[in-house]
């Protein structure tokens, strides 16, 4: 949606799409319920409000649970959460499964639950709450806050952030410097997955840990779907701006496809068509250029591989399709010789 759109056309879906679009953190606000018992829920609607006095917000749905309890509760927590409480984040959020279980808490006499291993926990005195629409605003004044030293968890567009780790930076001095990908197609469609907390769609990629095989890196990730894939052919060599490590992406076709469409951790795969436009899903604008390519070449029935180069990079064509390179199989090599050769 690029256009102008007014609120009453574009209805709720679209609203959350724009609110989704606003990078926040995560938090969990927990509170005790009028029998002690702890509650909490899963919040990215909480904003400082006024350093003096000290003033913080939450903002809370109507038909949650928890809104009953943290409007009626004297004293309220708010848990700024590390990009290790995914799981926690998850827990709070959903409806079934207890939410407590297995955390850490610490609490003040007569204060909320506080969880330890968040980057900041905050106890606050509620203030004032605002009825606004379906949520209830719950002003609270901090009465006193602990930080931990973590990165913190972000969310946009309905997926977490990981901001702080440095993953890349792990993989990369563990592995090769290399990751692979593959551009594998099912008649139509072309495959593209969606990773736990990664803002996009991405092309499958696996980055290379030192002594693995590009052969069989990409068929590993794949297989935890049940895809079979063939592979034969580079599609493209390039290193993306500020990522020291080297792409090599292949054409691929599937053998069988998809048993599943989502692993334990989260990651979802989909198969996407031309007509999707999948490169507006994907966040990589290399690959959104690399996809589109792909589609335009596989009309032509005549691919290229591209190579980035000091200005803008280049795309070699290639005839016919890839033979075996082995003598036994095709015979002679052209002014080869009789010893074997490897490419
Ligand atoms: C990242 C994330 C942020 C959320 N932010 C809010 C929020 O700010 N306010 C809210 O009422 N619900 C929010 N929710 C939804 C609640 O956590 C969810 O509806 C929860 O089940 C409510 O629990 P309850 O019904 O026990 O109160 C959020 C969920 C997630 C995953």
């Amino acid at each position: 949606m690029t256009g102008w759109v007014s609120a009453a056309e574009v209805g709720p879906r679209g609203l959350r799409d724009l609110f989704g679009a606003f990078l926040t953190g995560v938090t969990v606000v927990t509170a005790l319920a009028d029998d002690g018992s702890p509650a909490g829920f899963t919040a990215n609607s909480f904003t400082s409000v006024s350093l003096d006095p000290p003033l913080v917000l939450v903002c809370v749905a109507n038909g949650a649970r928890s809104c009953r309890i943290l409007t009626a509760a004297e004293r309220f927590g708010v848990n700024i959460l590390s990009d290790a409480q995914q799981d926690v984040s998850a827990a709070f959020a959903s409806r079934t499964g207890t939410r407590f279980e297995g955390l850490e808490i610490l609490s003040e006499p007569g204060g909320p639950p506080l969880i330890v291993g968040s980057v900041g926990s905050i106890d606050c005195r509620r203030e004032q709450v605002v009825q606004a629409g379906d949520h209830a605003i719950v002003i609270g004044r901090v009465l006193g806050f602990r930080r931990e030293p973590h990165p913190p968890l972000g969310y946009y567009a309905g997926g977490y952030v990981s901001f702080g780790r440095g993953a890349d930076l792990l993989e990369r001095r563990d592995g090769t410097g290399i990751v692979v990908g593959g551009l594998i197609s099912l008649e139509e469609n072309v495959l593209i997955l969606r990773r736990p907390g990664r803002s996009g769609w991405e092309i499958p990629t696996v980055a290379l840990r030192s002594g693995e095989c590009h052969r069989t890196a990409l068929p590993v990730l794949l297989g935890q779907f049940g895809v079979r894939a063939e592979f034969f052919f580079l599609f493209s060599v390039f290193q993306p701006p500020g990522d020291a490590r080297l792409r090599m992406f292949f054409r691929g076709v599937m053998t069988e496809p998809p048993a599943r469409s989502e692993l334990p951790d989260g990651t979802r795969l989909a198969l996407v068509s031309e007509a999707d436009a999948p490169w507006s899903l994907l966040h990589g604008p290399g690959e959104c250029v690399g996809l589109r390519r792909f589609f335009r070449e596989r009309q032509d029935a005549r691919f290229g591989i591209y190579w980035d180069t000091e200005c803008g990079g280049q795309v070699a064509s290639i005839e016919g399709e890839p033979q075996p390179w082995r003598r036994n199989e095709v015979g002679p090599v052209p002014g080869g010789d009789d010893t074997h050769r490897s490419a």
